[in-house]
């Protein structure tokens, strides 16, 4: 693994020759190796393994996987593609942006319909692709938006990934914490490891290390030890769906984070595109919770590491009420405090 390239080079997701390439988020950071896709199936089943994680990357990774199986069908006189949208949109409950992915790919089927098949799916490629390209240019808005937020000489603590790997590229949470490094104001960022998939440790002490961040890993435990001695000015973090109220479901353990940022009177950002709100949920209890297999919980790499037929849960997300989070924000702009009306006037 080079340690030379910067993570503007490493992309979870290309789409090359009208083929979906994925790294293989699995098996990061020890190699780096990437899968190559031509189908909605194949690319459902990449989701639901978590070869490709992350709200906006999983939508991404959607779309592709329509525009794909559209080109299988090219030489057929109409598109088939209603198991293509089912299949892909059983791979994961949580996050919403893969079902508005799935929705702007349906609208792109429904304005080309005049054209004919090869032109279709030509558009349907340049559909998926700007829902990438465009994912991309959020992320940036939001970096500079959510840096303007941190003082100089800024500890900060992130949970999960919410970087490069994690959508189209540069990333949410990690967007923001590139752009505030890039204007020299972060002195630390304190990656908590996330159990039971280790992304914190995985991914994104290795995307920050890839581009020269300050990074430490913290257990999970450590994190109220952390706060407790004043160690951490923001806590910044991701989302999977937000409600119209502004209660966030991200990645389990946030809500942990949210409950500790404001017994010790830490500030507390969510940082997410508008494709990650759910404006149909009027709060956090409406959002659906992915429960993953318990072997992820008794099992490391294979290796047991509870007694045998212990009982494990493992909700993937968790919610984090509104009331418990500073800003959240977004390509539009910042939402502070926020709740319906302050959601309503910045996402619309
Ligand atoms: O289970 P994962 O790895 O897909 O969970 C990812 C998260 O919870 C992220 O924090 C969230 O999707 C935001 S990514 C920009």
């Amino acid at each position: 693994m080079s340690n030379d390239t910067s993570c503007e080079n490493v992309h979870a997701i290309q789409f090359k020759h009208s083929t979906l390439i994925l790294l293989d988020q699995r098996k990061l950071p020890l190699e780096e190796t990437y899968l190559h896709f031509n189908d909605a199936t194949s690319v459902a089943h990449a989701i639901t393994d978590m070869v490709v994680r992350g709200a906006p990357a999983i939508g991404i990774a959607a779309a592709f996987g329509i525009a794909l199986q559209a080109r299988q069908q090219i030489k057929q006189p109409a598109f088939k593609l209603q198991e293509a949208f089912e299949v892909l949109a059983a791979s994961r409950p949580t996050a919403v942006n893969l079902f508005w992915a799935l929705d702007k790919m349906k609208s792109a089927l429904e304005k080309c319909a005049h054209l004919n098949v090869p032109e279709q799916v030509d558009f349907l490629e340049k559909t998926a692709q700007k829902i990438l390209q465009d994912d991309i240019a959020a992320n940036h808005k939001m970096g500079e938006l959510g840096a303007s937020l941190i003082d100089s000489d800024s500890q900060v603590y992130t949970h999960c990934n919410a970087g490069a790997l994690a959508t189209g590229g540069y990333g949410t949470a990690l967007g923001v914490i590139r752009s505030a490094h890039e204007q020299q104001k972060i002195s630390m960022v304190f990656a908590g490891e996330t159990r039971p998939w280790l992304q914190g440790a995985r991914l994104t002490a290795w995307e920050l290390m890839t581009d020269n961040i300050p990074v430490t890993l913290s257990s999970e435990g450590a994190a109220g030890q952390l706060l407790r001695q004043g160690k951490v000015k923001w806590i910044i973090v991701g989302a999977d769906r937000i409600s119209a109220n502004g209660d966030v479901a991200n990645k389990i353990g946030t809500y942990n984070l949210a409950v500790l940022a404001k017994h010790h009177h830490v500030k507390f950002m969510v940082v997410a595109p508008t494709s990650t709100f759910d404006m149909s949920l009027d709060n956090g209890t409406q959002i659906p919770i992915e429960e993953r297999p318990m072997e992820e919980v008794t099992t490391i790499k294979d290796i047991k590491i509870a007694p045998n037929n212990c009982p494990a849960i493992n909700p993937s997300f968790d919610i984090t009420p509104h009331e418990l989070i500073d800003a959240i924000v977004c390509e539009k702009g910042i939402i502070h405090r926020p709740n319906k009306e302050n959601v309503a006037r910045v996402v619309g």
